[in-house]
C-alpha cells in the first residue's frame, strides 16, 4: 500500500466527477482513492470501479448511520470523505466524526441556489429563472444543513442568453470535472 493521503468518494448517480477525481489520482499521485462508495452502484459506480481498478463499497442508510463504516474509515486513515452527487443525508454522528474532513461539490455559486431540494436540473432552472449572468460550482465543507458549510473554492462560468438548464448544466459539469480533483489535491498537499 502506498503512503499517499487516502480518500473515499460517496456517490448516488453516474459519478462523472468521481471518475475525474480517480483519474487525477492515478495520473498525479497526490492522493489515493481507497474506495468508491455508492448507495445505487448500478447507476454508474460499478462500471467506474471496474474501469479504473478501484474498490467498490455499498452504502445504505443503515451502514451510514452505524459505527462500523466510521471505524473502518478511521482504521484505514482516511483523510478526506469526498461527496460527489451523493443524495442521502449524512448522519450527524458521521459528520461529527469527520468534521473538517468531509467535502461536497455543488453546481452553483453558493450561497445562491443551494439548500434542500436544490440538486440536478433544478439548480440550473433557478439560475436561469433568476436572470443570473454568471454561474459555476462551489466546493465546500459539509455541515449539518444542506449546502451551508464553509466554501473552499468557487469557479465561475457565464450564463448565456440562449442557455437552457441542460446546456448550462453541461458547462458547469465541465468546470466541476476540471477543478474538483485539483481542490482535493491541494487540500491534501498543502
Ligand atoms: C454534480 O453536478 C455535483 O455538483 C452535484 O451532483 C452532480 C453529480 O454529478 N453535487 P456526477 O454524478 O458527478 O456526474
Amino acid at each position: 500500500m502506498n503512503s499517499l493521503p487516502r480518500i473515499v468518494i460517496f456517490i448516488s448517480g453516474s459519478g462523472s466527477n468521481a471518475r475525474s477525481v480517480i483519474r487525477h489520482s492515478k495520473e498525479n499521485q497526490g492522493y489515493h482513492v481507497q474506495r468508491l462508495y455508492s448507495n445505487k452502484p448500478e447507476r454508474g459506480a460499478d462500471s467506474i470501479t471496474a474501469d479504473l481498478d478501484v474498490e467498490l463499497g455499498l452504502l445504505s442508510d443503515e451502514i451510514l448511520a452505524g459505527p462500523a463504516l466510521f471505524t473502518k474509515l478511521n482504521e484505514e486513515n482516511i483523510q478526506l470523505v469526498v461527496l460527489a452527487g451523493f443524495l442521502r443525508k449524512i448522519p450527524v454522528s458521521f459528520l461529527r466524526g469527520f468534521k473538517g474532513k468531509l467535502i461536497n461539490i455543488h453546481p452553483s455559486l453558493l450561497p445562491a441556489h443551494g439548500g434542500p431540494g436544490m440538486y440536478g436540473q433544478r439548480v440550473h432552472e433557478a439560475v436561469i429563472a433568476n436572470g443570473d449572468t454568471e454561474s459555476g460550482c462551489s466546493m465546500h465543507y459539509v455541515d449539518e444543513d444542506y449546502d451551508t458549510g464553509a466554501v473552499i473554492e468557487q469557479f465561475t462560468c457565464p450564463v448565456l442568453p440562449e442557455d437552457t438548464p441542460k446546456t448550462l448544466a453541461a458547462r458547469v459539469l465541465t468546470l466541476e470535472h476540471e477543478h474538483y480533483p485539483h481542490v482535493i489535491h491541494k487540500l491534501l498537499n498543502p
